[in-house]
């Protein structure tokens, strides 16, 4: 019997690939330079696909969708799939597939190192020391803003928003979360209306998904309230925050300092942001670890194959 045929838009570790190759006809012709297609070659592989193992990078459309007649599931190597659109993919009876819980502890230590890294003037520090400017000591060199005892907001209380409070409880933090709904993973820290974060925290980390509802969650309004002392961290998308509104409070020294892991339009992000020594930019690796980026394709991977064997999905998405 003819295998079922496989599109994997990126590259793979080899034995997740492996794990694919005995079961699939594998469509993957971009394995050495780990591009991007562009969306007339996506279309065109994808009218091959019985299945697609797809990444937080590609645009998976209505368009993409219609090309893939006889396409049955997607299985993403991410937790995020706003990347999808999932009402075209319902109406087709498409099934979809995430990383949940894989992820969870790396970013987690993502979101907290990117919040010390800002906090502690590191990358900037670092530049400086690079560049072959340093002279000496100062009381006042690269003074930073201390996180124990600091406030910190979460905006996005699910699995890794409570993995981050874990963390800073350790750090003598106080921790304010805000979430559609209260939360089993909050441990200690106190739910509070939005206003009242981003009047009172310190730090604000983002952890919400994207969608229509959180499109600009944060924008000049919400900057507005933060404390001029305060530091935005988005490892959450693009999109989340309104980066115009941000790099206008950045100018006008509204807020201190940004850590920011995801951009709009990227990788693309506005080049503004590059002026400011007070901002952490990192080009969306918050799930990066060597392990977990295997984790993640191997879920996916497990999917792919359940479905082929006829067995449950393991971590279905709708
Ligand atoms: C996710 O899993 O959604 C991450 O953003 C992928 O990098």
């Amino acid at each position: 019997m003819a295998k079922p045929t496989l599109v994997i838009t990126r590259r793979l570790y080899d034995q997740v690939r492996a794990s694919l190759a005995s079961v699939f006809d594998i469509i993957a012709d971009n394995q050495a330079t780990d591009q991007p297609w562009d969306a007339a070659t996506m279309q065109r592989h994808v009218a091959q696909a019985d299945y697609l193992f797809c990444t937080v990078a590609d645009k998976i459309d209505a368009a993409v969708i219609a090309a893939a007649p006889r396409l049955k599931l997607i299985a993403t190597g991410a937790v995020g799939y706003n990347n999808i659109d999932v009402a075209a993919c319902k109406a087709r009876g498409i099934l979809i597939t995430n990383t949940p819980d894989v992820l969870t502890q790396t970013t987690a230590d993502f979101g907290f190192a990117l919040m010390m890294t800002t906090a502690r003037r590191i990358s900037e520090s670092e530049r400086y020391a690079r560049a072959g400017q340093w002279a000496g000591w100062a009381f006042d060199q690269f003074t930073g803003r201390d996180l124990h005892h600091a406030t910190l907001g979460i905006i996005g209380m699910g699995r890794i928003g409570g993995a981050i409070a874990r963390r800073a409880m350790g750090f003598d933090m106080r921790v304010l979360y805000h979430n559609r709904n209260r939360s089993q993973e909050a441990v200690e820290a106190t739910w509070v209306e939005k206003e009242q974060l981003l009047r009172e925290s310190d730090f604000v980390m983002l952890v919400v998904p994207y969608s229509p509802a959180t499109h600009h969650l944060i924008g000049a309004a919400e900057l507005a309230l933060m404390k001029p002392t305060a530091t935005l961290i988005n490892i959450a998308r693009g999109g989340v925050v309104d980066d115009q509104a941000l790099i206008a409070a950045l100018k006008d020294k509204r807020i201190a300092a940004a850590g920011l892991d995801v951009f709009e339009n990227e990788p693309k992000f506005d080049p503004t942001f590059l002026q400011f020594e007070n901002v952490v930019i990192t080009p969306h690796i918050a799930s990066s670890s060597k392990a977990t980026r295997g984790a993640m394709m191997q879920l996916a991977a497990d999917n792919l194959l359940a479905h082929a064997a006829g067995l449950p999905l393991k971590t279905p998405v709708a």
